[in-house]
């Protein structure tokens, strides 16, 4: 596969995982990390995810790896749990922005293991977005990043359109950093300890999240309010705003109005579908995209917190007449 050939000679690679695409350089070749930072224009404080093809790998990258640890390799892996475990020596500072940890993840996608067993060393990626910017889910996404890197791998659309739970096994508590599609509940079914990271952002200890996030140009904002509050205030509103609302609701479909409609009842559409609708209501032109809250149950935990990062917190709230 020339893939593999772009990774071993030092070159950067998109490539597709179950989450998001991932925006590949071997682990042990500092100029092609430095240039996944310049290729993103990512903070050099902001560590990656190593990627593995199976948790044998881990012993060469991390140490002191508890019981618990494993067994979560083995219930989770390959999938969207990324561990975050105290790094060995010869993982670069590049990937680990000067903490002593290491988060690494193996991932489910057939591209991305096939890739990683022919390149045969652990693959740094961070996903495949200019920094700050929606993460790519489909081959339209990543197409934009043709000539900032070394080369693509398409593989259709990502299944889960969002980026893996991040849990940090590094301290004495067991975090969870970033919510993904492995949820809280799933892991609290082996680990009842842990929990979900909810203090200061500017303390987190996952730097990425100190950063403003998964944002489109258009301004995100979280719609409160009845179902009949919501309808006149889309009648009311520009046609640059859209919305992105359940497909349950009855909604008089209003035809000048570009509106996407997210199904409820099933959490892992929405998930999927969420940053492609940003990309293109950027596309479309929109200036504001109102989005409903979903119910935070499943990959809902995710979805909520992806919404709450793009929106940077904007909410607005509508009084039944
Ligand atoms: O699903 C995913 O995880 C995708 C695909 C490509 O695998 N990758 C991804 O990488 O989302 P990235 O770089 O966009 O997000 C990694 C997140 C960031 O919030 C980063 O701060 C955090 O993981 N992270 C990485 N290493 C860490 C560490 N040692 N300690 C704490 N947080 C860490
Ligand atoms: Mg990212």
């Amino acid at each position: 596969m020339e893939a593999v050939e772009i990774l071993l000679r030092g070159d950067t690679l998109i490539f597709p995982t179950e989450t998001v695409y991932g925006l590949g350089a071997r682990f042990d070749h500092d100029q092609a990390l430095r240039s996944v930072f310049e290729a993103k224009g990512r903070p050099a404080d902001n560590p990656l995810i190593l990627h593995v093809a199976d948790a044998s790998w881990v012993e060469e990258i991390a140490d002191d790896i508890s019981p618990r640890a494993h067994e979560l390799m083995k219930m989770f892996w390959p999938g969207p749990l990324s561990l975050v475990l105290k790094k060995k020596d010869r993982v670069s500072h590049l990937i680990s922005a000067g903490l002593p940890s290491v988060a690494v993840r193996c991932p489910s996608h057939p591209l991305a293991r096939r890739l990683l067993q022919e390149v045969g060393v652990p693959v740094a990626a961070p996903s495949a977005n200019p920094s700050g910017r929606p993460s790519p889910t489909r081959e339209i996404d990543v197409l934009e990043m043709v000539g900032k890197v070394g080369g693509i791998l398409l593989g259709g659309d990502c299944e889960v359109g969002l980026e893996s739970t991040v849990l940090d096994l590094s301290g004495e508590r067991a975090l969870v950093l970033r919510p993904g599609a492995v949820t809280t509940e799933e892991l609290k079914e082996f680990l009842p300890e842990v929990e979900r990271y909810t203090g200061d952002p500017e303390k987190a200890p996952s730097p990425g999240l100190r950063y403003r996030h998964y944002a489109p140009d258009a301004s995100v904002i979280v719609l409160r309010g009845s179902e009949r509050a919501i309808r006149s205030f889309i009648v009311s509103s520009p046609k640059t705003s859209c919305f992105l609302l359940p497909f349950e609701w009855d909604l008089p479909f209003d035809q000048t109005r570009i509106i996407a409609f997210v199904p409820e009842s099933d959490l892992e559409a929405a998930a999927s579908q969420f940053y492609a609708l940003l990309r293109d209501a950027d596309k479309a032109g929109m200036k504001e995209i109102y989005v409903v809250e979903f119910p935070p149950e499943g990959i809902g935990e995710a979805l909520t917190d992806r919404v709450w990062r793009a929106s940077g917190g904007r909410v607005k709230t509508l009084e039944d007449a």
